[in-house]
């Protein structure tokens, strides 16, 4: 039972079910085409009503608060609302950092969804998106979750409705991989428009499922994989126990495979236990994502 007044909720983190690069843009982001899908690995975030401001998080290195999505959440939310930012907040981080699993830019995206109950506030989620957006690329898909197409920084989102059904297997290897470097390294001309995001699903047997298909494709593989050989072994090795998609996720350091059958998934994990951390994940439609909150 958490002490009056306090609630928790849970903040999912996601995988790139594709993502392209179609070029280098003038402000120095890259124009992406992604598909984003979150998956019910999660971490926890506690919120109660409190005098003061005061902010604790244990279950990975962090580094500084100040720099802290959670905190950067809190004091944009309060700013736009104009209310005081006063709160008790602790984050239980699971998700690995730096690992392209979108850990933070989750965190961020609930903080929002937290302090808008606890502060009794009603913002419209286009303005959280908004918000969420000068945050960084991935946090504004989080005010949603589910599933999506991400466009622009990743930032102008088309909404899926239904799930994907497979499980999948995510892969943290023991170190992250720097996003800016990774992007930085694109051997990308200005634009290139006419990538598409290569992403077939067809219709799986219950209604609203879907069922994802091969053809999936990470333009930042070809950087990633290449500085982190052991990365693309994983890969492979994670095609060879069975996943019918293998794909790095973001710009790594996870590696993840989607397996239609369940059974295929958890040996594949056995075997990889040894040496890696593993997390069997389910993936979360947007329904599922509210009764997470
Ligand atoms: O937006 P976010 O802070 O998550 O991005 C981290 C870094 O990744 C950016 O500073 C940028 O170098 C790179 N990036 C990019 N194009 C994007 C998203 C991120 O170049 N669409």
């Amino acid at each position: 039972m958490l002490p009056e007044g306090g609630f928790m909720m849970k903040s999912p983190a996601k995988i790139n079910l594709s993502l392209r690069i179609l070029g280098r843009r003038a402000d120095g982001f890259h124009e992406l085409d992604t598909v984003f899908q979150e998956i019910d690995l999660c971490d926890e975030i506690e919120f109660y009503p409190a005098e003061e401001w005061c902010f604790r998080a244990d279950g990975a290195d962090l580094g500084p608060d100040q720099d802290n999505l959670v905190v950067r959440a809190a004091r944009a939310l309060s700013a736009y609302a104009n209310v005081p930012c006063k709160a008790r907040i602790f984050l239980r981080k699971t998700i690995p950092t730096g690992g392209g699993l979108g850990g933070g830019s989750s965190n961020a995206s609930v903080t929002f969804h937290g302090l808008c109950r606890l502060w009794n506030l009603d913002v419209e989620w286009e303005r959280l998106q908004e918000l969420a957006a000068e945050l960084g690329s991935d946090c504004p898909f989080f005010v949603y979750g589910g599933m999506a197409r991400g466009r622009g920084r990743g930032e102008k989102l088309e909404l899926y409705d239904g799930s994907l059904s497979g499980t999948v297997v995510a892969v943290f290897p023991g170190f992250g991989v720097n996003t800016r470097k990774a992007f930085s390294e694109c051997e990308f001309d200005l634009t290139e428009h006419d990538k598409n995001v290569i992403f077939t699903a067809y219709l799986g047997e219950e209604e609203g499922t879907y069922i994802l298909l091969e053809d999936c494709v990470n333009d930042l593989e070809n950087i990633v994989l290449r500085v982190h050989p052991m990365l693309r072994e994983l890969r492979d090795e994670l095609s060879r126990l069975g996943a019918d998609v293998s794909l790095l996720s973001g710009s790594g350091s996870t590696v993840f495979g989607v397996f239609r059958e369940s059974s295929a998934a958890r040996r594949a994990a056995q075997q990889l236990r040894e040496r890696f951390t593993v997390y069997i994940c389910r993936m979360v439609g947007r329904q599922r994502r509210a009764e997470l909150r």
